[in-house]
């Protein structure tokens, strides 16, 4: 449940979400309308959008929903002008849509690459050449990116998606060099195990998974997609994080560092 932000750092202002129809798309977007921001989000089925837009709604602000695949450049550059169109503006965008699922690379089939690939990595870069023409021409704007840890440490059976978050860390911190001087930060989230229906059924599927995955982590708990939006929401706010750009905020209860595997006399309070 996300309550209205007390300050409002986003009154007047503008987000697309991608992938806004659930989990921390959804968070994020309803976040952003918390602080009095105007939001759309895209995806490919309307009713959750909606549900989203909804949400988005009770907070006060305009908020909409566009129906696309990120895979088809055409239509995400369509919809963003849209966004612009509608709002006269487009200050932030979300590249939060995604695909996954875990197989062995080996076994992994050119089309099942190219199908996260798309998603991930080349929708990003759509999404992104769109929204950022729009802000450069503004003199301003911020660009968050949703990746995940092992796009730096590796993890067995990921290596699609990995490959194309890799790319997406790659991208940020070009863009963020690019950009910078005119004014658009571009910037990286990279949430831990986050108690959503679609990362559950993906990446731990089963109660043995499920407790695998909840041992790796130091802090011991899976994160909510409403904490994730809060993360989002600072990377956003072109006020407290305005002097922050190429970089990447890890919400994963310190995940990505590994947990001790040594004897248990070394490991302290685990
Ligand atoms: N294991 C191995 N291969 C898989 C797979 C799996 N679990 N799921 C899909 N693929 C392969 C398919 O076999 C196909 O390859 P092929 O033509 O060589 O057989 C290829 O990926 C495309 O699959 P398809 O279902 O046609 O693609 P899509 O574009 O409809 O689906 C995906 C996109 C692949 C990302 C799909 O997994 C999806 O929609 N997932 C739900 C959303 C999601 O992943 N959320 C993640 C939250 S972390």
């Amino acid at each position: 449940m996300i309550a209205k932000s007390p300050v409002e750092e986003f009154s007047g202002l503008t987000a697309l979400v991608t992938g806004g129809g659930s989990g921390i798309g959804r968070a994020i977007a309803v976040r952003y309308a918390a602080g009095g921001g105007n939001v759309v989000v895209l995806g490919r089925r309307a009713e959750p959008l909606e549900q989203t837009a909804q949400m988005a709604r009770e907070f006060g602000v305009t908020a909409d929903f566009v129906t696309c695949d990120v895979r088809d450049a055409d239509a995400v550059t369509a919809a963003v002008d849209g966004v612009v169109e509608q709002f006269g503006r487009i200050d932030a965008l979300v590249n939060n849509a995604a695909g996954n699922f875990i197989c062995p690379a080996e076994e992994l089939s050119p089309n099942g690459w190219r199908a996260v690939v798309d998603i991930v990595l080349n929708g990003t870069f759509y999404g992104t050449r769109a929204a950022g023409r729009h802000m450069l021409e503004a003199g301003g704007g911020s660009i968050l990116n949703v990746i995940a840890s092992y796009a730096w440490h590796g993890h067995p059976g990921t290596v699609h998606s990995a490959a194309a978050k890799g790319g997406i860390l790659a991208m940020t911190r070009t863009l963020a060099s690019e950009w910078g001087a005119r004014g658009v930060r571009v910037n990286c989230i990279s949430p831990g195990p986050t108690e959503t229906e679609g990362a559950g059924a993906a990446l731990w599927p089963t109660e043995a998974d499920r407790a695998r995955v909840l041992g790796s982590v130091p802090a011991a708990r899976f994160t909510t997609p409403e904490e994730v939006a809060e993360s989002a929401a600072f990377l956003l706010d072109p006020r407290r994080a305005a002097y922050i750009t190429g970089d990447v905020l890890s919400v994963d209860g310190g995940q990505w560092l590994g947990k001790a595997v040594y004897a248990d006399s070394a490991a302290g309070s685990r």
